[in-house]
């Protein structure tokens, strides 16, 4: 072959190569466009997304609110009972080492649900119960859970519904789970609980320092109270529980 066609075929190759470089070129800077905008839409949705599940959590709770405070509003001098004693429990759990999920914190603020079906005249008789009485008192825990039922996103909540009046030997209600039978939210749930009780003051005794709080969970730890649990709450200081009474009112 002479020379100047060998030339000529060589540029040639070299003019296609260039070109089909060029195109390969041009579809790889394309697709990059393509998959950044894809990029760019799955940013959007997704930000779209954590809002929507945002404001679902946020309408979870506010439903979760209302129906505690309607159980509350019956009986005035408990105020806030429900997100105090919930923020106390949520702080022991923390001491204790206990993750909480926002179910179980529900179940926090609506352990008393099942009062709604408790008659006024029980509710707030002023003298002891009788037995009867005590017994119609005793349902609510099954009956909140009762309500609770079928509503999926209060599952994990139920647990410390039904068992927030266990006790650790067993005597409590309405299963008599004793120990680790029983659910650790509905244990920690229970020491939170008696020190809200204890520190409010009711119409037939002032409210306990938190001192004199403390010394009466102690003396039921072992037997209402998880010792472990207490232990814990030994850990939160009196300030920490101050604080959360003065925040909520
Ligand atoms: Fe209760």
């Amino acid at each position: 072959m002479p020379s100047q066609t060998r030339a000529s075929g060589a540029k040639d190759t070299v003019a296609s190569l260039r070109a089909r470089l060029n195109r390969l070129e041009r579809e790889a800077a394309t697709r990059e466009r393509q998959l950044e905008r894809y990029a760019a839409d799955l940013r959007e949705v997704f930000k779209q997304e954590r809002t929507r599940a945002q404001e679902l959590r946020r309408s979870y709770k506010a439903t979760v609110l209302a129906l505690a405070n309607a159980v509350e509003a019956r009986d005035a001098y408990t105020g806030r009972h429900a997100q105090r004693v919930a923020a106390y429990g949520l702080r022991i759990a923390q001491a204790a080492g206990i993750d909480v999920d926002p179910q179980t914190e529900f179940g926090f603020v609506l352990h008393d649900v099942g009062k709604v079906a408790v008659a006024d005249a029980i509710l707030f008789k002023p003298g002891p119960l009788t037995h009867e009485e005590r017994e119609l008192m005793q349902r609510h825990p099954v009956i909140g859970s009762d309500i609770l039922d079928h509503v999926d996103f209060l599952d994990e909540a139920k647990d410390v519904v039904r068992h927030h009046h266990e006790r650790w030997d067993g005597a409590g209600y309405p299963d008599r789970l004793a120990g680790e039978d029983i659910p650790v939210a509905a244990r920690v749930f229970a020491v939170a609980d008696t020190l809200d009780a204890l520190t409010t003051d009711r119409p037939y005794r002032s409210a306990a320092s938190w001192v004199q709080a403390r010394t009466i969970i102690h003396e039921h730890s072992g037997s209402q109270f998880d010792p472990a649990i207490v232990t814990a709450f030994d850990t939160v200081p009196d300030d920490a529980f101050a604080r959360i009474r003065e925040g909520l009112g």
